[in-house]
């Protein structure tokens, strides 16, 4: 396990990919343009939080796995509007609403023009948030363990009260580990559970 390297992005954002279905399985097959995922779940914490990134690496070096983290999802999240989303909403345009049913990557594309934000009660009570991804050759080894007890600490020293996570419904293996792990399921949305952890 080591820290985040200049040269990781490409092998990152593959990661975010390949478990990035809603399941945590191989979204590969499911956008047209393979990179949406990573900046939309990756890419804004590698370039604002790099500090907060674990990679876990193989013989050779490249990167199977790592964990990402906001220390202020509300600050965070403004830092995303000034510093983030703007070169991606010149690059991508904005989906006709007219044209819904939108396909994945038009979701994702709406999704970069309008951001999800985080409720404030939540981010009051679990104000940092987090992202983990192994590839499967690595999963079920304790690596997710490693690094989620990894960024716990890591935001702990920095002064954080607790952290939260979104999981989707049917992503039952990253649902039963966070349950594991001693994380409670402080709401439901539509489609997944909110997990969080005080610290
Ligand atoms: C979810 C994920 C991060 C878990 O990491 P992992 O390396 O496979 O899990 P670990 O081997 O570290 O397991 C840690 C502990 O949780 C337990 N555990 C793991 N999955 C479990 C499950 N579904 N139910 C109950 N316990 C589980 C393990 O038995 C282990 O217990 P122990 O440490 O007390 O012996 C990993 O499988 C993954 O990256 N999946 C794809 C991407 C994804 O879904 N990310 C999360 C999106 S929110």
């Amino acid at each position: 396990m080591r820290g985040l390297r200049a040269d990781d992005t490409t092998a990152l954002y593959d990661i975010s990919l390949k478990t990035g279905d809603a399941a945590g399985g191989d979204a590969s097959s499911l956008y047209d343009d393979p990179e949406l995922l990573g900046h939309l779940w990756l890419g804004a914490y590698l370039a604002l939080e790099p500090e907060l990134v674990r990679v876990v690496e193989d013989e050779s070096g490249l990167p199977v796995g790592f964990v990402v983290a906001a220390l202020d999802t509300v600050r965070f999240e403004q830092l995303c509007e000034t510093e983030w989303w703007p070169s991606l909403r010149e690059r991508y345009r904005r989906p006709h609403a007219s044209a819904q049913p939108w396909s994945l990557d038009e979701q994702a594309m709406a999704a970069i023009h309008r951001p999800e934000r985080t409720e404030i009660l939540l981010a009051r009570q679990y104000p940092s948030h987090l992202h983990v991804a192994l590839l499967p050759e690595v999963q079920g080894l304790g690596w997710g363990r490693t690094l989620i007890e990894w960024v716990c600490e890591e935001l702990a020293l920095r002064g954080s009260d607790g952290v939260h996570l979104g999981v989707d419904e049917g992503n039952h293996r990253a649902i039963g580990f966070y349950r594991h792990l001693g994380f409670t399921e402080v709401h439901g949305f539509e489609g997944g559970v909110v997990f969080g952890c005080r610290f």
